[in-house]
């Protein structure tokens, strides 16, 4: 039997916008020079690059010059947080970041911790927001950078990164922002905020796969951590990836033109749909994270009394594509570190599903998901080993 197809994981990764293979295409092809190549050809990706850049800079207000590529969004969270502090000429050891980070920056904390260097963890209130009062107790005279995301992956809420970023000018630490799952999705403004670097990936975007960029501000000294050529201002040596980079930029122009036409408050009004019709037809079950200050694509949940996993599986047959928030990159069963950061216990952690939707998600899709969701818990309640308890 053909069931219908619902991809509700693009908080995970998004499809590559028609728009943007189009534009990459003929860098595989008919345009197959080395940016840094003299000649027309190498001239012709240069021009590719340069206007990709500009591109994904305008779209956070920023200048080209202030843009990196990278391989990814974990590289640049690894090279704005390590390459900031081997930078560092002031020999301060003490670093923060917050407990919700995706791994790409908490794994990097905690190394730096392994390495001689200060780490403080902020604490996450009940919906994964990090308070900057969490921050003013925490940050010292010898703080050298704070990290802190955009928002979380997990569970959508958003950080005010305007006054974590204000505390941190006040107190001369640098500041940085996995802004993974914001760029290209809400408005943002570096011109107007208090952020010295800045991640963004391309794949979150409906940009293509393997392909990161760095916002460092003017001035904003990093040691690199990829030697070679010298490219990407000595940052990032490697020859280009000319076409990815050329999607990257597409996908960038492509998401101004949405935030225009609305898209935000279209996507938000179905999430809102889906979130209100799973807490109204599945008993014992709650939205986690902020419900307003909440990336406008994301739904997250947790059941009680069942795992994430189950869920995720049945759903999957049921033609629905979603995420638990169980540590899966790492295969383990372990809850997920933010839920367990936000106060929940272990069990009700493993009840977490993520319904993240996209720009082809209809008001069809959200009610087949209402439709298939609520006899999917039903059954695997039946089989729960807590059922009872
Ligand atoms: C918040 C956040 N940061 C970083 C990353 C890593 O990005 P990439 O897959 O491009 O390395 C992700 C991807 O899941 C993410 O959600």
């Amino acid at each position: 039997m053909e069931t219908r197809k619902v991809y509700l994981d693009h908080s995970a990764t998004t499809p590559v916008a028609g728009e943007v293979l189009e534009a990459m295409t003929p860098y595989f092809t008919d345009m197959p020079g080395n940016p840094n190549s003299l000649h027309r050809w190498g001239r012709e990706a240069r021009r590719g690059v340069d206007e990709a850049r500009e591109n994904v800079a305008s779209l956070i207000g920023a200048d080209a010059r202030e843009i990196v590529f990278t391989g990814c969004g974990s590289a640049s969270d690894n090279l704005a947080i390590k390459g900031a502090v081997w930078a560092d000429k002031t020999g301060r050891k003490h670093i923060i970041t917050s407990a919700v980070e995706h791994h790409a920056v908490m794994d990097t904390f905690k190394w730096l911790g392994r390495s001689g260097y200060d780490v403080t963890f902020l604490p996450a209130d009940e919906f994964g927001m990090i308070r900057p009062e969490a921050l003013r107790d925490a940050i010292r005279g010898d703080t050298l950078l704070v990290s802190v995301m955009h928002a979380n992956n997990e569970v959508g809420t958003i950080n005010p990164i305007e006054e974590l970023g204000a505390i941190c000018r006040e107190r001369g630490a640098l500041f940085h922002t996995d802004a993974v799952q914001t760029a290209g999705h809400i408005p943002i403004d570096v011109s107007n905020l208090p952020v010295d670097m800045l991640t963004m990936s391309a794949h979150k975007m409906y940009g293509p796969k393997g392909i990161g960029a760095l916002y460092i501000r003017r001035g904003i000294k990093l040691v690199p951590l990829v030697h070679g050529g010298g490219q990407e201002y000595g940052i990032r040596s490697g020859t280009e990836n000319t076409a990815e980079i050329v999607g990257f930029g597409a996908s960038a122009i492509l998401a101004k033109k949405l935030f225009e036409a609305g898209e935000e408050s279209r996507v938000s009004g179905l999430r809102d749909k889906l979130l209100d019709g799973i807490e109204s037809r599945i008993p014992d079950t709650f939205v986690t994270g902020h419900r307003t200050r909440r990336l406008p694509f994301h739904g997250s949940v947790c059941v009680k009394l069942i795992e994430g996993e189950g869920m995720l599986l049945r759903m999957d047959y049921a033609g629905i594509g979603v995420s638990s928030g169980s540590a899966c990159t790492s295969g383990s069963l372990e809850p997920s570190h933010v839920l367990l950061a936000m106060g929940l216990d272990h069990a009700t952690a493993h009840g977490s599903v993520r319904l993240t939707l996209g720009r082809d998600t209809t008001d069809e899709d959200i009610d087949y998901v209402l439709e298939k969701f609520p006899p999917i818990v039903e059954i695997l309640r039946k089989m729960s080993p807590y059922k009872g308890g």
